[in-house]
C-alpha cells in the first residue's frame, strides 16, 4: 500500500511517495467509488472499463466511467466523465482522484484527461488502482509538469 495518512510531505520522499494528506480512509472510499463507476463503464469497443472518483473539496465524491460511441472519437473518458460532473454541479476545487482501470501495471490518465484535470488543480494527487489492485500514488503536477494554463493565455 503506498500513500497513508500520518506521512508528513517531502523529507527524503520522492514525490510519488510524498503525503498527500489524504486519509487512508477517503483513498479506500475514493478507490471503491471508483471500482462501482468502472462496473457502469461503457466500453464494448475497447473492452477496457475505466472509473473514476474525484473528491471535492467539502467531501462530496463525483465518479466517472468511460462512455465509448461506434463513432471511436467520440468516447469519453472516465476523468473528464468525473470533472464535467462536478463542474456541473457546482464544484471546482477538487482534492484527489482516483482511477481504477485494467490489470497489471495501472493505467494513468490519458494526456487529454491530464490537461483538463490541470484546469481545476495543477498538482492534484492521483491514486492510480489496477483491477487487480495493483496501486501507485502520483500528483498531476508529475503526470503534466508545465502544463498549459489560464495564466499563460494572459501572456498572448
Ligand atoms: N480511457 C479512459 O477512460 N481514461 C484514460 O485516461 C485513458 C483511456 C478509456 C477511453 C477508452 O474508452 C478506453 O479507455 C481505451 O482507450
Amino acid at each position: 500500500m503506498t500513500g497513508g495518512s500520518g506521512r508528513q510531505a517531502g523529507r527524503g520522499r520522492t514525490s510519488a511517495r510524498r503525503a498527500s494528506a489524504i486519509p487512508e480512509t477517503t483513498w479506500r472510499r475514493l478507490v471503491a467509488a471508483a471500482r462501482r463507476a468502472r462496473a457502469r463503464a461503457y466500453a464494448p469497443y475497447s473492452r477496457f472499463q475505466v472509473g473514476a472518483a474525484l473528491l471535492t473539496d467539502d467531501g462530496t465524491v463525483f465518479v466517472g466511467a468511460n462512455v465509448e460511441n461506434s463513432s471511436f472519437g467520440l468516447t469519453i473518458c472516465a476523468e473528464r466523465a468525473a470533472v464535467v460532473s462536478a463542474v456541473a454541479n457546482g464544484y471546482r476545487r477538487f482534492r484527489a482522484l482516483a482511477l481504477v482501470a485494467g490489470r497489471g501495471e495501472p493505467a494513468s490518465p490519458c494526456g487529454a484527461c491530464r490537461q483538463v484535470l490541470h484546469e481545476f488543480a495543477p498538482d492534484l494527487p492521483i491514486r492510480l488502482v489496477s483491477a487487480d489492485g495493483r496501486t501507485r500514488d502520483v500528483r498531476l503536477g508529475e503526470l503534466l509538469p508545465l502544463g498549459f494554463g489560464h495564466r499563460d493565455l494572459k501572456r498572448g
